[in-house]
């Protein structure tokens, strides 16, 4: 009796679609896994509701796995917010190979440590405090990501390029490509555009938001972009146009 209701349950949970059933299981694990406080989460309106929250953070762990991300990987998330990448983590795996989050913002990462390290010692944050005129104006004016020398499996930069200017982008790649291990991968974001200006900081009229104050949006070149990807030493091996947040383009890129 209990194997036919087994057998009908799956049946029927088959039916449902996949995006839905990943809404469901998220809203099943809310309170599973600490969220942070309203007032700790990047992205704007975005991720405010708990349920999106957790479940753009799982989707954005299906979207690594399936370039590359396995249970046991060593991830670098820089500009990790509150964890938003780390509890998609949790909520798929539990655990990782290796989780190391790194971001100005010393309350964020505060609350990062306090809430999702306990009892989870794969899962690493890190303050740095280094400048960056939106989020940590008056940090140090280096351009530096905590890490040795070719010891990242996935890299990870959600909406964090999109708050930098050129020679802030540029030195980043360099570092990207030095943290990387040889078969490892960088997801990254960006805002990109043909046929526009190398770069623009809060472009009026661009995309859905009017943007404000420094470092809201900075839309660069494609081709430009993409030549300081080259000059990094990296090659672009997945691209996909204005999929993600506020219509940010996301890069896959490989030594
Ligand atoms: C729009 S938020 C995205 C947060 C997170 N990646 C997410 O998707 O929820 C950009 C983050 O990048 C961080 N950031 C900006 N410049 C940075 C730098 N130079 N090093 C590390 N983090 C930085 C900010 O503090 C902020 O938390």
């Amino acid at each position: 009796m209990r194997d036919i209701v087994r057998r009908l349950r799956r049946r029927v949970v088959r039916r449902i679609p996949l995006r839905t059933r990943r809404m469901l299981r998220a809203r099943l694990h809310l309170g599973r896994v600490p969220l942070p406080p309203r007032e700790l989460r990047m992205g704007g309106k975005h991720f405010q509701d708990d349920a999106e929250f957790v479940a753009k953070a799982t989707a954005d762990v299906q979207k690594l796995v399936a370039q590359g991300l396995t249970k046991r990987s060593r991830v670098l998330d820089w500009g990790c917010g509150a964890g938003r990448l780390a509890i998609g983590i949790i909520e798929t795996w539990g655990t990782i190979g290796h989780y190391s989050g790194v971001d100005v913002q010393a309350p964020l990462i505060a609350w990062a440590r306090t809430n999702l390290s306990p009892g989870r010692p794969r899962f690493e944050f890190t303050h740095v405090d280094i400048a960056n005129a939106r989020y940590n104006p008056a940090g140090e004016p280096v351009r530096t990501i905590p890490g040795a020398d070719g010891s990242v499996d996935v890299f990870h930069a959600y909406s964090v390029l999109s708050h930098m200017t050129t020679d802030d982008v540029k030195g980043y790649l360099a570092e990207i490509h030095r943290l990387l291990d040889p078969r490892g991968f960088a997801w990254v974001t960006a805002f990109v555009e043909d046929d526009v200006p190398d770069e623009v900081e809060n472009p009026p009229g661009y995309g859905p938001l009017r943007w404000s104050g420094r470092l809201h949006c900075v839309r660069f070149n494609r081709a430009t972009f993409e030549a300081w990807i080259s000059g990094a030493g990296l090659r672009v091996v997945d691209f996909s146009y204005g999929t993600e947040t506020d219509g940010q383009s996301a890069y896959v890129l490989r030594r």
